[in-house]
């Protein structure tokens, strides 16, 4: 079984990378759409019940919160394979993205989330993390380099 798990600033292009890569094949589970960490659990719960791939479309900066869904993967019966994809970009273009967006959060979202996020590592328990960014022709999807 596949969970994925986003990395990135708001702004940053998650959302818009699901829909591209994995509307037909992952749950997505966010927190911008399920609002309550009870029913983002209800939903990750069943998931993991019914042995279904999801995506966590949630910015995750910091290595507390993704942990918590690191572990809880850890200690399920059915063996996860996690896969890490980590959002590069500036906190000028997800201002600027999310000024051109109709739904925009405020700026203070964007910049609280960049003064806390911890870039993710492979020793937190991901079994794959690549970079992605925006670019002008589109998402490009690199390897992750622990030295980077
Ligand atoms: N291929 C693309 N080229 C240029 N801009 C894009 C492309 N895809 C998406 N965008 C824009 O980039 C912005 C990214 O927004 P998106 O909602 O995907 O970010 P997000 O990381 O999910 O943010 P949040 O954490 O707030 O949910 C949007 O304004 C979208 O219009
Ligand atoms: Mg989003």
């Amino acid at each position: 079984m596949e969970a994925i798990l986003f990395i990135g600033l708001p702004g940053s292009g998650k959302s818009s990378f699901y829909k591209e890569r994995f509307f037909n094949s992952h749950v997505r589970i966010s927190l911008d759409l399920l609002k309550t960490r009870h029913r983002e659990n209800r939903l990750l719960e069943t998931c993991l019940d019914t042995e279904q791939r999801f995506v966590i479309d949630n910015t995750n900066p910091t290595k507390a919160e993704r942990s918590r869904f690191i572990e809880r993967l850890a200690s399920v019966q059915v063996r996860y394979k996690l896969i890490g994809y980590y959002f590069e970009s500036k906190v000028e273009d997800c201002l600027n993205r999310n000024a051109q967006r109709s739904e925009r959060v405020p700026d203070v979202a964007i910049l609280s989330a960049a003064k806390k996020l911890e870039l993710p590592s492979m020793n937190e328990g991901f079994d794959e993390l690549f970079y992605v960014r925006l670019t002008e022709t589109g998402f490009v999807v690199e390897e992750w380099k622990n030295e980077i």
